[in-house]
């Protein structure tokens, strides 16, 4: 019976999809203004206080897959989706990372007493040459003098792969490279493969001392970088269940996630804590809700290295949980102050039941929701085991995007909330218990006119 009533909703899903005529504009028909009745009640409970709050909270340090700072985040997680009743699951996996082991520097064979990190991908060496000060590497600052040396580099302007490549091409046999101006630490830097030269990232203080004193004598450097290598880490993803009410359980289930991992030198406080807080809200309003419909609310690890969390999630179901999955809907970087327009990404770029359901909430709430064609997020794992799916983020993006400056001050409530609420109606129009409602045209969404757009990143 599930497989059916799946079938049937998809059906419904694809009516939607080419309903050409009705637009936002027009006079809202009798459902419709039902839809607005059941859309107020649910979503007026959503709070921008608390959106803004939990992506404070989770803000404060940077989340990175693998480290404390996931843990942290995964623990506050559980806790919060456990004080809302919801029955909540970790789910661990492995990924692998890159340890950059033990790397030291000397200079004029004194110990350089900073910190080092690591940023060659492959190779374990120590190197002894001359130091020589090549600027910001582009290829007009790299000379033959390089030859035989250590190039000392400046962060910034062109890539870490054009910086490594250009001082290769001129004989380099070690990089160190300093932070830019106004970035702290020196935790950065990627070398790629071919690139096997010991490269280390110093902080840009002990950078511009290095700088000043080749302005008065030669620097004889040694770079050594030892017991560097692929290592095994651990992330979680962060799984709330609800079970459909007992007599009105029609088999389906539908996913709502975000990714709780940040990049490693950022706070993430748009991406992706402020779709966590979304998650989190629509998991809050939904346990009080009678559903016909299992929810799954979750927030994934390690989407900042490559998928990997919701990669896991997508191959533990079952062909039985994929058939009955009607839909996923992901919330990525969903409150930036700076960003442009609420758009919403499917990997194929075609429409689906998700995008329908967005745009038609989206018209309710505020107006009609394009849709565009993206991966790059945690919906390509369920669109790739065929669950509609669809990726709900404001595009253009801001240009805080994965640096130090994504933090709360970026944040707006009212992107916060509106976004939410239009995941929240597009999800209560699946799951209220008067559903299945594609099949029943006085709950069905109203269909609105919503369209391609293809703007740049
Ligand atoms: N939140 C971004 C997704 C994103 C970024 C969408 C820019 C649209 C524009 C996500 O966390 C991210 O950064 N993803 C990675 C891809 C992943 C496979 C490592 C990216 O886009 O580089
Ligand atoms: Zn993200």
């Amino acid at each position: 019976m599930p497989k059916k009533a799946v079938t049937m909703m998809l059906a419904a899903g694809l009516v939607l999809s080419s309903a050409p005529t009705a637009t936002f504009a027009d006079p809202p028909a009798p459902n419709e203004m039902a839809d607005h009745a059941f859309d107020n009640k649910f979503i007026k409970k959503i709070s921008a206080d608390r959106l803004f709050n939990r992506v404070d909270l989770l803000s404060k340090s940077p989340r990175e897959a693998g480290t404390q700072g996931e843990y942290d985040a995964v623990d506050y997680i559980k806790a919060e989706f456990e004080s809302y009743g919801y029955e909540t699951e970790l789910q661990p996996f492995t990924f692998q990372a890159w340890d950059g082991g033990n790397p030291s520097i000397t200079i004029n064979n004194i110990d350089f007493s900073g910190n080092v990190h690591t940023f060659t991908r492959s190779v374990n060496a120590t190197v002894e040459a001359p130091l020589e000060y090549v600027g910001l590497a582009s290829s007009e600052d790299v000379t033959d003098a390089v030859d035989g040396k250590i190039a000392l580099i400046e962060r910034g302007e062109i890539s870490f792969y054009d910086k490594v490549q250009n001082v290769l091409d001129k004989g380099a046999v070690g990089v160190i490279m300093f932070n830019r101006e106004g970035a702290e630490g020196n935790d950065f830097g990627y070398t790629y493969s071919g690139q096997d030269i010991p490269a280390v990232a110093i902080d840009r203080e002990a950078g511009l001392s290095l700088v000043d004193q080749l302005q008065s004598k030669e620097v004889i450097a040694e770079v050594s970088v030892q017991d560097a290598g692929p290592i095994d880490k651990t992330s979680y993803n962060v799984i709330a269940t609800t079970k459909p009410h007992k007599n009105k359980d029609n088999g389906q289930i539908i996913t709502v996630g975000a990714h709780h991992d940040s990049v490693a030198d950022g706070p993430g406080a748009n991406d992706d804590a402020s779709g966590v807080s979304g998650v989190l809200e629509l998991a809050k309003i939904m346990a009080k809700t009678p559903t016909d419909t299992e929810l799954r609310f979750m927030t994934f690890g390690a989407e900042e290295k490559g998928l990997v969390g919701s990669y896991h999630y997508a191959s533990t179901l079952t062909e039985d949980e994929v058939s009955r999955t009607v839909a996923h809907f992901q919330m990525d970087m969903i409150g930036s102050r700076d960003s442009g327009d609420l758009i919403m990404f499917t990997p194929d770029g075609e429409k689906n039941l998700v995008t329908d359901l967005g745009a038609s909430a989206g018209a309710r709430v505020a107006e009609v929701v394009e849709y565009g064609q993206l991966g790059r997020s945690d919906h390509v794992p369920f669109f790739e085991r065929g669950i509609p799916a669809a990726l709900f983020i404001h595009a253009p993006l801001e240009p805080w995007y994965h640096s130090p400056q994504d933090t709360l001050d970026k944040i707006s409530k009212e992107k916060l909330k509106e976004t939410t609420e239009i995941v929240g109606a597009a999800v209560y129009q699946l799951a209220r218990p008067e559903t299945p409602a594609l099949e029943n045209s006085r709950v069905a969404p109203g269909p609105v006119h919503y369209e391609f757009d293809d703007r740049p990143l």
